[in-house]
């Protein structure tokens, strides 16, 4: 594994990169230098055609939030000229699948960084929260906007306003995250799946990412005019020839992003 610091990178299976966060002693607490070389990491795999689908790990833990030593060095002009949004932009802005593989804690920031992925897979053990409120603060990164739209009002209500956390069963009910697994299976699981989306056509992949995200951001019926110009052009891709052609002639298709 190459080692840059506060974050991990390996290829642990062809076309699927992992990106594991690197700040143990702090339980991943995420200060600004980890979020500026995972942007910077995920742009990079963004041009690099090998890369289909990206895992995102803590191990252990996932992440306890904001780094509070760093945050508390910070006043409101401080705040307000952050660098930190643009680098929360790049992770929202990534064209490629990404999956959180969540074990233990995932609070605050940490919860708000695994809402950017695009599925979560939960380790039996993990605990999501928004416990800004006990600090003075609220969910900075996107927390009070895509928790609700994960979990519906009365739960995004109780965790932000209260600062308690959830268990993994109840993030599965809630529809935060995709699956639960047994802890020491997360990673596996989460990488065995982005296997399998590595493995379908990566035009049809990226496309599906952005109509679906689209319906957080449109009426219906602009989001249903993007899922139907987007199907149009797909239907100029090699891939979609290739897709048809192997399901015809009963093999197994070979998609190359073209
Ligand atoms: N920022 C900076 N440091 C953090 C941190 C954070 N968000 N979360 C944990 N740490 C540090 C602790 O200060 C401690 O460092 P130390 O050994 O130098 O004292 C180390 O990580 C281990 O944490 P500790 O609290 O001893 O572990 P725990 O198992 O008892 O509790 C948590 C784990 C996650 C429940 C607890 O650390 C916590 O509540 N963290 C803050 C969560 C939070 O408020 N996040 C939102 C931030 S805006």
């Amino acid at each position: 594994m190459q080692a840059c610091s506060d974050i991990k990178v390996d290829i642990p299976v062809e076309g699927v990169q992992l990106i594991q966060l690197n700040r143990p002693d702090v339980k991943n607490a995420l200060r600004t230098q980890l979020l500026a070389e995972l942007a910077a990491t995920l742009r990079a795999s963004e041009a690099d055609a090998a890369i289909r689908c990206v895992v995102l790990t803590g191990g252990e833990v996932f992440a306890a939030g904001a780094d509070i030593r760093e945050m508390a060095a910070l006043d409101a002009i401080g705040v307000l000229n952050d660098e930190r949004p643009e680098h929360w932009a790049a992770i929202r802005n990534f064209k490629k699948p990404l999956i959180a593989a969540v074990n233990s804690y995932c609070l605050g920031g940490g919860c708000e960084l695994a809402m950017h992925a695009d599925v979560i897979i939960a380790g039996d053990n993990a605990r999501f929260g928004q416990p800004e409120i006990n600090l003075g603060i609220i969910p900075g990164a996107g927390g009070t906007q895509r928790l609700i739209r994960n979990v519906g009002k009365s739960l995004a209500m109780k965790m932000v306003l209260s600062g308690e956390m959830i268990k993994a069963d109840t993030a599965l009910a809630s529809g935060l995250v995709a699956e639960v697994v047994p802890a020491a299976e997360t990673l596996e699981r989460a990488i065995a799946l982005a296997q399998t989306i590595a493995s379908k056509p990566p035009l049809a992949v990226q496309l599906a990412k952005e109509a679906l995200l689209q319906a957080y951001e449109t009426p219906l019926f602009s989001g249903l005019a993007l899922e139907r110009k987007s199907f149009a052009l797909l239907a100029a891709s090699e891939d979609r020839q290739e897709g048809i052609a192997a399901f015809t002639e009963r093999r197994q298709a070979h998609f190359k992003g073209q």
